[in-house]
């Protein structure tokens, strides 16, 4: 989960990395209310999850509270590289001497982390990895000794700071290793780290992604989700606690173990060729288990999609056999009629793996409506894709 940037600043001052007062707004009285309270000249800045807001206009400074105003104004309802502007940051503007990047990260390909620092910051990192990749310091981090002042000295010296900052920027190093190991973050970056005319190093810009696999560990991680931004059916499957991710296509999809799933998808988009460029309308792993309940809300949320027009259902019975899930169908097709879901789209069933035949004799002879058996994936990919294209 990527954070925004006044996100990201919470869980810096909560880990003790240097961040100026500020607090977001949702509509230009308030921006002018909070530009009051910091009661300095401000910075207004676009809440959006991308980079180069500066470079787009979605960062302005303001010199009183009027003006706060006019800039949020201005800012709110901004378009920047696609992303709407439904918030604004007010926060204290700095006068700055020298701006410089730091960051960790994951580092997927050298399988270890990884800190990067320049003491030329503010421009887009990715422009000065290409442009000058020598004033680029890029250091390996083991997880296991982490970030320790030494560490830290040798990542600041490898990027050339100047002894003036050395000491601040060491600290700050070690901060943002606690920050990034503490939130369980996969990517925490400052750009630009900013040293003020009179000396001190603060981050005036800061990106956090975090690790959702360690959500559970987060409570307090819940509150930074984007309620409105994100796709209303895969918010209620994340509620149900189902893999599901929304496409575009028309033919609903559920199937156990997320690679069958993703086979799933090809054969579905090249079946649906022949019908006029039918496509899935979704991934969803039902996993391992694959209870009447689970299948029973994997169906709902497909079904409820309006894009759908006919769902593929492809099994592969393995520790969970083939009749457990054919049951799981039977008593799902039960729970959505108590619950008033009632199936009305056509659905394609292919069982195959452990205790097959036996799943097969279970769906027929429950007869349920709309409910076709295919035996194979190929076979049951094209019949769907057909129902889809007829409707
Ligand atoms: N609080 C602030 N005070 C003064 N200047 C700022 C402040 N915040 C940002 N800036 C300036 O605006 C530039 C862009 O802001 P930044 O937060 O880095 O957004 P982005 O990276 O999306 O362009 C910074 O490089 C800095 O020069
Ligand atoms: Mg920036």
């Amino acid at each position: 989960m990527d954070l925004m940037e006044y996100q990201a600043k919470e869980l810096f001052a909560k880990h003790g990395v240097p961040v100026l007062p500020g607090n977001v707004a949702e509509t230009a009285d308030r921006a002018r209310a909070i530009a009051e309270e910091i009661g300095t000249a401000v910075v207004v800045k676009a809440q959006v999850k991308t980079g180069g807001r500066g470079k787009a206009g979605g960062v302005k400074l303001a010199e009183n509270p009027a003006e706060a105003q006019e800039k949020a104004e201005a800012i709110l309802g901004m378009d920047i590289k696609g992303h709407t502007v439904h918030r604004v940051l007010v926060t204290e503007a700095s006068d700055i001497a020298q701006e410089y990047y730091v960051s960790f990260l994951l580092d997927r390909a050298n399988r270890t982390y990884l800190a990067m620092a320049s003491v030329e910051g503010g421009v887009e990192i990715e422009q000065l990895a290409v442009e000058r990749p020598e004033a680029l310091a890029k250091i390996p981090v083991d997880p296991l000794a982490g970030v320790d002042a030494v560490k830290a000295a040798e990542i600041a010296d490898a990027a050339g700071f100047t002894a003036d900052v050395r000491d601040q920027v060491i600290e700050v190093l070690q901060k943002l290793w606690t920050t990034f190991t503490a939130e369980d973050a996969t990517l925490v970056e400052v750009n630009p780290l900013v040293k003020t005319p009179d000396g001190k190093v603060l981050a005036l810009d800061g990106k956090v992604s975090l690790d959702e696999n360690a959500s559970f560990r987060h409570a307090d991680h819940a509150a930074f989700e984007d309620k409105a931004a994100a796709d209303p059916l895969e918010a209620r499957a994340k509620e149900k606690d189902l893999n599901y991710v929304k496409l575009d296509g028309e033919v609903g999809i559920i199937g156990n173990g997320a690679g069958l799933v993703m086979s799933t998808l090809d054969v579905v988009a090249y079946a649906g060729e022949e019908f006029g460029s039918v496509k899935p309308a979704n991934f969803l792993d039902i996993g391992g288990g694959a209870s009447a309940e689970v299948m029973a809300n994997g169906l709902e949320i497909i079904l409820s999609d309006e894009d759908v027009k006919s769902v593929f259902v492809n099994v592969f019975g393995g520790i969970t056999a083939c009749d457990a899930v054919a049951n799981g169908i039977v008593h799902a097709f039960e729970l959505l009629k108590e619950r008033g879901d009632d199936v009305t789209k056509p659905l394609v069933v292919r069982l195959d793996g452990n205790n097959a035949e036996v799943g097969r004799d279970i769906l027929d002879r429950a007869a349920l409506p709309l409910l076709e058996r295919v035996d194979t994936m190929d076979g049951a990919a094209r019949r769907a894709a057909e129902l889809a294209a007829a409707k």
